[in-house]
């Protein structure tokens, strides 16, 4: 059997006739790849996290941008766009929070208004293109997350981490898991502790899975352990993926995220959120302006359990992520570098590095 590690997340077939993911709601139990054709089963491999973590759900998102406008049978460029805008909006709809998805889907559709006097197929062609260089550039920032997010730790260390913000998430590599990955690659070693991660298992099925079949030493817990873990002194940092970060540096994050950036701070242990640009929303002053998705009920009260785990017609809440407050972050590390407090400067100079790099 192939390890998870070589399995793409999410691609194009060879005939570029439907988007190809691995179902994660069927890991690890089950590899099953999933061939999406239509813009309804797009949108609900999203909305049903069969794909998901912001970086991979924006390329999802851009691949099938891509097959909408296969199937666009418009003559004239204003109708092209008119139809290409309502699969955009349809699309964007399936999760509010990750503006990976939106930022993903505008530059789609960026690349359509910029060559208006092409011809239907021209375009069609440069969508083609433009999903792709959204893919491999994933990949890219996604090294270079690794590679910044190394110079933080040392072999040996003790990683908490919660959700799955790894290849699984991503193309390859991931974002909080990239500088464990990168560091097996030259032969480091680091003991890391997935939070389970509930309701949804994220930890428990998917990083457990991923960093075991990447040989590095890993141990689960369950989400309220962490506050053992780290008082047993055995974690030296915690590193956390995002779907959005503010402006000021709030970041939002999987549901949980911000208790344990909470549990750091009383700790002493340094909190770092790894995210690519593209997850940086310079629009957002601050995290309150973040819309958080709520999902339904059952997956907290009967998704996993073979009975029923709580009384028929409880009043249940499930927000699917938490904004954990710029003053519990030590770093967030980018592909262009670690910006530090205060953020409001250090994320400009960031873009600004992003900028030059653009122009050269
Ligand atoms: O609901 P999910 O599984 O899509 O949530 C994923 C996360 O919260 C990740 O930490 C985040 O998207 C970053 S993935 C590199």
């Amino acid at each position: 059997m192939n390890s998870i590690m070589q399995y793409e997340t999410v691609s194009l077939n060879d005939e570029e006739s439907s988007l190809v993911i691995l179902n994660q709601t069927k890991l690890p139990n089950e590899i099953e790849i999933l061939h999406l054709k239509t813009q309804n089963e797009i949108w609900n491999a999203i909305y049903s996290l069969q794909v998901r973590g912001a970086p991979a759900i924006g390329i999802a998102a851009a691949f099938g941008l891509y097959l909408a406008a296969k199937k666009i049978e418009a003559n004239d460029y204003a109708s092209f766009m008119r139809e290409l805008r309502d699969a955009k909006d349809y699309l964007n709809s399936s999760r509010p929070t990750a503006v990976n998805l939106s930022w993903a889907l505008n530059r789609m559709e960026r690349t359509a208004m910029n060559h208006k006097g092409k011809s239907i197929p021209e375009l069609r062609e440069l969508l083609r293109r433009e999903a792709i260089a959204i893919k491999d550039e994933d990949t890219d920032m996604c090294r270079r997350i690794g590679e910044h997010g190394l110079t933080l730790i040392h072999d040996g260390d003790g990683i908490l981490t919660h959700c799955n913000a790894g290849q699984l998430a991503t193309s390859k590599y991931g974002t909080a898991l990239a500088p464990i990955h990168l560091g097996r690659e030259r032969g480091m070693n680091f003991h890391v502790f997935c939070d389970e991660t509930r309701p949804l298992l994220q930890g428990a099925r998917l990083s457990t899975f991923e960093l075991y079949a990447d040989g590095v030493d890993t141990t689960l817990i369950c989400d309220n352990m962490a506050s053992q873990v780290m008082k047993n002194g055995w974690v030296n940092a915690v590193f956390v993926g995002c779907d959005r970060v503010a402006s000021n540096g709030d970041a939002c994050n999987k549901i949980g995220t911000s208790g344990v950036a909470i549990l750091a701070k009383h700790y002493g242990i340094p909190f770092y959120v790894l995210a690519p640009t593209s997850t940086i929303d310079m629009s957002i002053s601050r995290g309150e302006d973040i819309v958080i998705e709520e999902r339904p009920s059952y997956e907290i009260t009967e998704m996993w359990y073979s009975r029923r785990m709580a009384p028929e017609g409880i009043k249940v809440y499930n927000p699917a992520f938490d904004v954990t407050d710029h003053e519990l972050i030590t770093g967030i590390v980018t592909e262009f570098g670690i910006s530090y407090p205060p953020y409001e400067e250090s994320l400009k100079k960031i873009f600004e590095s992003k900028q030059n790099n653009q122009q050269n």
